[in-house]
């Protein structure tokens, strides 16, 4: 019985990637589709798992059908090899970030530019800190990495080295920082994850204008019990969105094809499981370079992959800017926040109770333009 369930298995196995021969998928795809043979097959020898997975893996072709109809919908063709390379040299490598004991579960993930220390103060010495000393609101082994690329005139490099030897959070990336390689950004710095963080669970991707409170980070990493290796939780806009062609987000008809972007998750935070950055690096390499980072990512690799996405309101996008002091207390991110005010949201959720929020003595329009 078990012998016949493995063959069939065997059989489905071929029958998909003869079927599908054409797109390269990573290796935990695999996984999760000869799982799914499996388990269709009721065959229950992970020792045979193993080998079929080994022997499969190494032979870069494999797609379900729902992935190669996300493509065509988007691109309208299927893509073999590495278009868009993603290999980079790092100028700080940041290589002993995570690799202190005990070693991290979440790794916040903020984009940084070179000159602004001020921001990276801030987020260091409000709910950074997280990552350098326990809390009592906050469990996780966590640590921050500020992922930085060079200025076309590099004129920090020193500057920038004290300031990691000093912190132990920077990575500084060989690329050329602009609004338009911001996907370029994310791509090296998951790159970086791979690499040098495997321990982790879990990256919250922040802005470093965004304020995180690690009270509600914390609850909802720990108590959601809905939290999961294959999702994605952010602040959703669940209809996509038009692929503007000029201006300031514009992306070219070769970048991408499609005239709307799949529901995505906004840039300004986000939390995305470690499990998926392998699957969403082999396949970006393979698509064209398309420069609207969180579109892209939580979007079109998300679909194509078939990562779920979730929503919550706890999240934020850029658009919103009245919140009353109680928010706060639930909200996990906020964004468009100067560093005055990260102090200030940083003294209203720790030094606050929750009840008091009504009567906020911390409340204040003229450091934070967010209370409205
Ligand atoms: C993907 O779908 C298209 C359109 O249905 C089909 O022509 C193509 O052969 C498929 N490619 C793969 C790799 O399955
Ligand atoms: C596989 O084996 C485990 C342990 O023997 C058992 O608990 C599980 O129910 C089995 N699964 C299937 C699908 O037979
Ligand atoms: C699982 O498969 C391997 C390889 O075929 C075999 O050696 C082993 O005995 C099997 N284990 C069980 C529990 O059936
Ligand atoms: C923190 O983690 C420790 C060890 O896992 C556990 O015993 C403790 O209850 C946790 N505290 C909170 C507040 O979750
Ligand atoms: C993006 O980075 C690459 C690599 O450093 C650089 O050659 C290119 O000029 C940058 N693009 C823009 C638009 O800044
Ligand atoms: C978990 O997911 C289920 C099904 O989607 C939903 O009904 C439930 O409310 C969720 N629980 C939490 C705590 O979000
Ligand atoms: C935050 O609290 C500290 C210590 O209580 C205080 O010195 C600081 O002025 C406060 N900052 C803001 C912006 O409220």
């Amino acid at each position: 019985m078990k012998r016949k369930g493995i063959v069939v298995a065997v059989v489905c196995l071929s029958a998909l990637i003869t079927v599908f021969n054409a797109v390269y998928i990573g290796r935990n795809q695999f996984i999760h589709i000869i799982k799914d043979v499996f388990n269709r097959n009721m065959v229950n020898n992970s020792s045979n798992f193993r080998d079929i997975v080994s022997t499969i893996s190494t032979k870069k072709f494999a797609i379900t059908k729902s992935m190669n109809e996300s493509i065509m919908k988007l691109y309208a063709r299927s893509f073999d090899n590495v278009i868009t390379p993603y290999s980079s040299k790092y100028m700080i490598d940041g290589k002993n970030i995570c690799s202190v004991s005990p070693l991290p579960s979440l790794l916040i993930f903020v984009l940084s530019l070179p000159k602004a220390k001020e921001e990276r103060q801030a987020i260091r010495q409000t709910w950074g800190s997280v990552a350098k000393q326990s809390q009592a609101f906050f469990n996780i082994s966590t640590r921050l990495v500020f992922v930085l690329g060079r200025m076309a005139e590099e004129t920090l490099s020193q500057v920038l080295k004290d300031e990691s030897t000093e912190y132990q959070d920077m990575v500084q990336i060989d690329f050329i920082e602009s609004r338009y390689n911001l996907t370029r950004k994310m791509m090296h710095g998951l790159m970086w994850v791979k690499t040098y963080c495997q321990s982790i669970n879990y990256i919250l991707k922040a802005d470093d204008d965004t304020f995180i409170n690690v009270i509600r980070l914390s609850d909802y990493l720990l108590r959601d019990s809905n939290i999961s290796h294959d999702t994605i939780h952010g602040f959703l806009y669940r209809k996509g969105g038009q692929v503007l062609r000029y201006g300031k987000y514009a992306v070219s008809k070769e970048e991408l094809p499609s005239d709307r972007y799949p529901p995505y998750a906004s840039g300004t935070a986000y939390i995305l499981p470690y499990d998926v950055i392998s699957d969403m690096f082999d396949l970006a390499e393979r698509l064209p370079y398309c420069p609207v980072d969180d579109a892209f990512l939580t979007g079109v690799l998300r679909v194509i992959l078939d990562i779920k996405l979730k929503h919550t309101d706890y999240f934020t996008d850029m658009f919103q800017y009245h919140y009353k002091p109680c928010k706060f207390h639930s909200q996990i991110a906020v964004t468009n926040i100067n560093t005055k005010c990260m102090y200030l949201l940083w003294n209203l959720t720790t030094h606050e109770k929750e009840t008091d929020c009504e009567q906020s003595k911390l409340y204040d329009k003229q450091i934070c333009s967010i209370f409205g």
